[in-house]
């Protein structure tokens, strides 16, 4: 029996393992996927604990993605330049470190839109947290002709764009930057159930330009229904949970799995 888990604090509300559960059986593939609560405080020693048990490997969720990154004997060049880890496989009591977020975004897109090419796009993404460095990560992978961030706070944004070589444009700004935009990345969680709305007009958003949101709860955010009534094509957030998770069972199991409607729909449910 295969094991595997995402360790987090709290990590109760994870949907990851709804999600691999479903594949191990749908690929026939004998193992199991489980939540572990770890406390910052004792990440090692619970990350110990799931070396010792011996499993395959496990995901990083709040607030370990970060400080995993010490304990791992190895990371790929994604994870170190995002500077985050969220799958780590385990050889031989070996640790190493991935991060499949920024392909989860690029394949949701991909998927979301048959035949979506970024190559010469020009991107607006809202948010410089921990999703944004990903995203970015993801979209530079691809050839976009420029990347414009814009973000409340602007130094976070003037940051992580000098870090990246992207620009960065005050909050003020953010419906002026839309008249060039042909992708749109909500990548803050607002538009989420309980959280604020993003406060933004696309009114100047060319009507060819996609519009997507990483948040998935609810599916149709504020954002992807002005999107919609405006008539833009749009990607819904679940997407990116789907397709990082597919990547990170592939690293594990050398199988990429089938990313359905009816998993989709589980995990809405859920
Ligand atoms: P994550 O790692 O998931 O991306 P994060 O690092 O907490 O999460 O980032 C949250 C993002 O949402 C940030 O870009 C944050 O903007 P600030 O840098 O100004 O904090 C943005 N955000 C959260 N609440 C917001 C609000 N009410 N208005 C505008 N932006 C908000």
């Amino acid at each position: 029996m295969h094991k595997t888990a995402v360790i987090g604090h709290p990590v109760k509300h994870s949907k990851s393992p709804l999600i691999h559960n479903y594949w191990f059986k749908k690929h026939g593939i004998d193992g199991e996927y489980t939540a572990i609560d770890i406390h910052p405080d004792n990440l090692k020693q619970g990350v110990d604990d799931i070396i010792e048990k011996g499993y395959r490997g496990f995901n990083i969720t709040i607030p370990h993605k970060e400080t995993i990154m010490n304990l791992c004997d190895d990371i790929d060049d994604t994870a170190r330049v995002i500077g985050a880890v969220n799958t780590v496989r385990i050889d031989d009591g070996k640790l190493t470190g991935f991060n499949t977020d920024g392909f989860g975004f690029l394949e949701n897109i991909r998927r979301g839109i048959a035949g979506y090419n970024f190559t010469n796009k020009n991107v607006v993404l809202i948010g410089a947290g921990g999703a944004s460095r990903a995203i970015i990560h993801g979209l530079k992978s691809e050839n976009v002709a420029g990347i414009t961030i814009v973000n409340r706070t602007f130094e976070k944004a003037e940051k992580l764009a000098a870090e990246f070589d992207v620009d960065a444009v005050p909050w003020q700004k953010r419906n002026d930057v839309l008249a060039q935009c042909r992708l749109l990345v909500n990548a803050t969680s607002l538009g989420m159930t309980g959280q604020p709305n993003l406060d933004i007009n696309i009114t100047h958003l060319p009507l060819h330009a996609v519009v997507n949101d990483i948040v998935y709860a609810p599916l149709m955010t504020p954002l992807l229904k002005q999107a919609r009534q405006n008539k833009h094509p749009f990607v819904t957030g679940i997407g990116m949970l789907l397709y990082q998770a597919a990547q990170a069972f592939n690293i594990w199991f050398d199988v990429m799995p089938d990313v359905t409607d009816e998993l989709q729909q589980k995990i809405l449910d859920s």
